[in-house]
Formats: C-alpha cells, structure tokens, sequence
C-alpha cells in the first residue's frame, strides 16, 4: 500500500488589484456590504496577457521548485477548472506543453468550486492504481474576471483570478493523504452554471443580449447546501479513520465565504485558530482557493511536520468533498 502525500507547493496570483471601492464605482454596491456579508476586502485580476494556463503555469513552477523536482520528473497533470483557455483542448494540456512535462499525461478536471479535492483525491486514487505514477502535478487555475457578468453585484463581488499547485508523490508511512472522500448532488446542478458549448442554448447575439450566456449564482442556496455539507464532509473523511474531530490541526477550506467558515466551524466546535483564511485578499478562486490557501499556509509555515490537515471544498455541482491528511 502506498503513502502518498504532498511534497511540494506553490501559487501566483495576478499583480492587478480590485477593491470593494474599485467595483463600487461601477456597480450598485459597497466595501461595508461585501466585507460583512462575504469577508472580502480585494481579489486579484488577471491581466489581457494571462490565461488560465498562464497563471497555472507559474503556480506549476513553484510547487515544483518547492519540491525539488523540474518538469520532466512529473508523470501525471491534473488541473481543476471551471474558467478553462478554451473548450478544447485542456488546460493542463497547454501547461504541459510550455512547461515542458514531457513524460507526462494530462487532463482537466470539471468539478468547480469544489476542484481541487476531486483533482487531488483523482490524482491520489491513480497513484495508488498504478506505481508508474510516481510525481503527479495536481493544479487549480481560475479566471472568473472572463466569465463573471460585471454587471451583476450578486455574482461580481464575489470571485477572484488566481492559480495554486501541488506535487503529489511517495512519503513515508506516517505521513501523506489517509482518507478522501467526494460527492455531487445533481438536483442543485443549475445552482450555479456558466454555459459551454453543448448547451441547449449557443452563446449568440440573441443569447447574449437575453444574458443566457453568463456566470450564474444562486447565492442563497450555495449558502444552505454550503454551512450543511462542510461540517458533515469533515466529519465524515475524520471519523471514517477513526479520528477525532479534535485531532485536526488545521482546516484549510475552500475561500467562498468567512461565514461559511465560522459556521461551519462553529458547528464542529473548533474556533477561527483551528483555519488559515486568504478570501479578505484574494476572494473565492473557486477551482484553485484550497491550493492557493495551502501553499500560503506552507509559506508562513503553519504546516509542522505530522500535523493533522483536513481540506474541505463544495461547488457548483453541487459537488464536494473532503480530505483528511498527516503533513
Ligand atoms: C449571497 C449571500 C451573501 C446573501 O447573504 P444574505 O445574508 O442571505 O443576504 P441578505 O438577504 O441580507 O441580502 C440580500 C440582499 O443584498 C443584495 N445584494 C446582493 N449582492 C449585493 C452586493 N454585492 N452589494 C450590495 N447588496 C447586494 C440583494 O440584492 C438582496 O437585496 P434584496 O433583499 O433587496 O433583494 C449568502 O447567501 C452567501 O454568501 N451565499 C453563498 C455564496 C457563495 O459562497 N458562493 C460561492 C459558491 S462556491
């Protein structure tokens, strides 16, 4: 049986930045609502030159600078997008080419907000499926700037362009990923959606001008499926292996709201001190936040080695899941 665990982390985020004020200029909203209401101050946008590949390639480098390895070492890239360059071909194909992973084979993953866990527990299972896969590069990219409707302050507020990346490989046996655990319920699927290609629905001008072409919320029934799942997909992968919610070190979640979080703190009776938050500089990145707030939370070196990690991430899907780890 292997150990897998995460060797190496890394992310980057555009240098551009839009307040609360900057998108109160040009839309019906203030700091003091979005503050309250979601905990962000500023989210990062990705300049004219930057596609979704781009900022993930520059997270790329950096989990695997982190690592210690260089791209022709990596045998698997799993990127999680909802914002991908295009439809086709993938986006971590287009990463693997500039990277220069050779030997690597790649695909995306659909999976949202909650992205990142799929992308890590599908990258995980693989490995564990076969030993040729030896260092996975597991990557979250988003650029929701290109696919929110700037006139609309119950979506526009909300989202942030950012990249996060992880190397995935063998750790010794204390140590690594001991329990992922994801799920979907359908019946919320048009909760939150954004069209493609195959819609009923093309993106014409028609289409366009009746704003069938769009990102879509419905912020209320994120916000129920959300405060019920994250306490219940914690204490799922924890008890599954005979842990205790009190043995959890850290809790890294998904960035989509900071009530959210105290909630579904709250409701496991853990305090603030038991997570790291970025969403106040960063808002939610969907796909990349549980990425992006790892490898932070690596930096400012709040992982100790054997420390109990539990990532927690829900979506547009509704998809989500959990993952219990031993840094
Ligand atoms: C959307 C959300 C913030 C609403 O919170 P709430 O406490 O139910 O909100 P309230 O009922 O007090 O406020 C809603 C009002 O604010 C208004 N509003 C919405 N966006 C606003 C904004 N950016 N600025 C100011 N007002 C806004 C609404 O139009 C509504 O006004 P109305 O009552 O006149 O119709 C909350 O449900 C939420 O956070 N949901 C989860 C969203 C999320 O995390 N999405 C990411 C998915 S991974």
């Amino acid at each position: 049986m292997r150990n897998i665990g995460i060797i190496g982390t890394g992310f980057y985020v555009p240098a551009k930045t839009l307040t609360n004020k900057d998108i109160s200029k040009f839309l019906d909203t203030d700091d003091e609502w979005i503050y309250n209401k979601v905990g962000i101050k500023e989210r990062r946008i990705a300049s004219d030159h930057e596609a979704t590949s781009d900022l993930a390639i520059y997270a790329a480098q950096n989990a695997l600078f982190n690592a210690g390895l260089n791209p022709l070492d990596v045998d698997l890239i799993v990127l999680a997008t909802s914002s991908p360059d295009m439809i086709q071909p993938s986006t971590a194909a287009i990463v693997q080419g500039k990277i220069g992973a050779r030997n690597a084979a790649a695909f995306d993953i659909s999976a949202v907000c909650a992205g990142s866990v799929y992308a890590i527990t599908v990258a995980e299972n693989m490995m564990r499926a076969n030993p040729k896969y030896k260092n996975v590069l597991v990557i979250g990219s988003e650029t929701y700037s290109r696919i929110l409707d700037w006139t609309d302050r119950n979506t526009a507020v909300f989202f942030g362009d950012g990249a996060g990346a992880l190397v995935l490989s063998d750790v010794s046996e204390q140590y690594g990923i001991k329990n992922t655990f994801i799920m979907n319920d359908g019946r919320g699927a048009s909760v939150i959606q954004f069209q493609g290609g195959g819609s009923r629905y093309p993106a014409t001008k028609d289409t366009l001008e009746r704003k069938l072409h769009r990102f879509e919320m419905q912020g209320k029934l994120v916000w129920d499926f959300a405060t019920k799942i994250f306490p219940e997909a914690i204490r799922k992968v924890t008890e599954e292996i005979n842990k205790k919610i009190e043995d959890i070190d850290l809790i890294i979640s998904h960035q989509a709201n900071i009530n959210i979080i105290k909630k579904g703190l709250n409701e496991l009776n853990l305090d603030m001190s038991k997570t790291f938050t970025n969403i106040e500089k960063y808002a939610n990145t969907s796909g990349a936040s549980i990425f992006i707030a790892l490898a932070e939370a690596n930096e400012k070196g709040l992982l100790k080695k054997g420390s109990n990690v539990c990532l927690v991430a829900f979506g547009g899907g509704l998809s989500y899941g959990a993952i219990y780890l031993i840094w």
